[in-house]
């Protein structure tokens, strides 16, 4: 069981969304609701739904971040979500949980992001500006507001007629798909990144001792799957590779798809594999088969084509009118052979190589 602790101040409903998503059934179990605010709707909601929840005066959070972590340790907290969470995470917490906390913005990241952007402000800002989409991005929480590496995003259209009103309850809807999966996807590389490092410290290293590349992981879905302790029988959605908006400093984690969602997921974070493409080296097998097959193939009856052509000319000269055109037919004959062959046996590395005997 993975715990997981939910840092909030408002309404929480996206706090309520994490619950439902994870507390019956999954390996993923929220354990612990934090607030700044006492009287936040969050504290009841969070309640009724069995989740243990404290409230800490804003002075504790800014100068007694070992309180905070405290009871985030006892509650074994892996990873730490910001619901709608309005006041600043020391860096203590932010040292002290490198890379486990994640925040939902809702716009777009890079844009519209920033000290001061929050709530309405950021939708009216979005609307003045005559933009045609908007959307939610999940970030990992670094000391730079609004600017550590997105995990995802997922894009809402921004309608003529819509007010701030609108267009926020049009991403909070998102934000209800895109956090949940986030959290899996954060989750999953989090413990790739732990499982590549305890590998590493278990193998000593020798001079001539490369690391081992990380494993390819399982398909998105069955990782999922298997991180949310149910049945894959989803079939794979094709995903669509999206152009990020540049981000100033970080790199985002990793790629995959979501399910109508554009998603920026290029990077593993801790094992620095990418996904965004094959790096495999040509096989050496296959250029020693060539070498071979070309020699073979082509060389040997190339030349045998040549004699033949020398000896057109000679017997013509000679008066062997009948034994020129058998040479020229010869020569013509090997031409093709070695042209035949060559392709052929080239060719014939590849189902060879399927056949598992490279
Ligand atoms: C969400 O819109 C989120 O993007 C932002 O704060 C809001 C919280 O809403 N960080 P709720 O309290 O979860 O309803």
């Amino acid at each position: 069981m993975t715990n997981i602790a939910i840092f909030a101040s408002g309404n929480g409903s996206n706090a309520v969304n994490i619950v439902k998503s994870f507390n019956s059934g999954s390996r993923i179990h929220v354990a612990l609701c934090l607030t700044d605010r006492e009287d936040a709707p969050v504290i009841a909601k969070m309640k009724e739904m069995g989740i243990e929840t404290e409230y800490y005066p804003r002075n504790v959070w800014r100068e007694n971040p070992d309180t905070i972590l405290d009871i985030l340790q006892r509650h074994d907290i892996k990873l730490i979500v910001l619901a709608g969470f309005l006041c600043f995470v020391s860096d203590r917490i932010v040292e002290a949980y490198e890379g486990r906390i994640l925040n939902i913005h809702p716009s777009l990241l890079p844009a519209y992001g920033g000290k001061g952007m929050h709530g309405a402000k950021v939708h009216q800002a979005v609307i003045a500006a005559g933009e045609t989409k908007s959307g939610a991005t999940v970030h990992v929480v670094t000391d730079k507001i609004d600017m550590g590496p997105i995990i995802m995003q997922k894009e809402v259209p921004v309608l003529p007629d819509d007010t701030p009103e609108t267009l926020e309850s049009r991403v909070h809807e998102a934000e209800y798909e895109l956090y949940p999966e986030a959290i899996v996807k954060a989750l999953m590389s989090l413990t790739e990144g732990d499982t590549h490092r305890a590998e590493a410290e278990e193998t000593p290293a020798t001079e001539n001792s490369k690391p081992e590349p990380p494993a390819i992981p399982q398909s998105i879905d069955d990782a999922w799957a298997e991180t949310l302790g149910v049945a894959n029988n989803v079939p794979p959605v094709p995903s669509t590779p999206v152009q990020q908006p540049q981000q100033p400093q970080q790199t985002s984690i990793g790629q995959s798809s979501c399910y109508n969602q554009q998603t920026m997921y290029q990077q593993t974070m801790y094992s620095g594999q990418t996904h965004t493409g094959s790096t495999e080296p040509m096989p050496s097998t296959w250029l020693v088969w060539s070498i071979v097959t070309t020699i073979l193939c082509c060389f040997i009856p190339g030349i045998v084509a040549i004699i033949y052509s020398s000896k057109v000319s000679s017997k013509y000269f000679a008066g062997d009118i009948e034994g020129a055109k058998r040479a020229s037919r010869n020569a013509e004959i090997w031409i093709i052979v070695s042209f035949v062959l060559g392709v052929i046996s080239n060719t014939l590395y590849i189902p060879l190589s399927i056949a598992g005997l490279f």
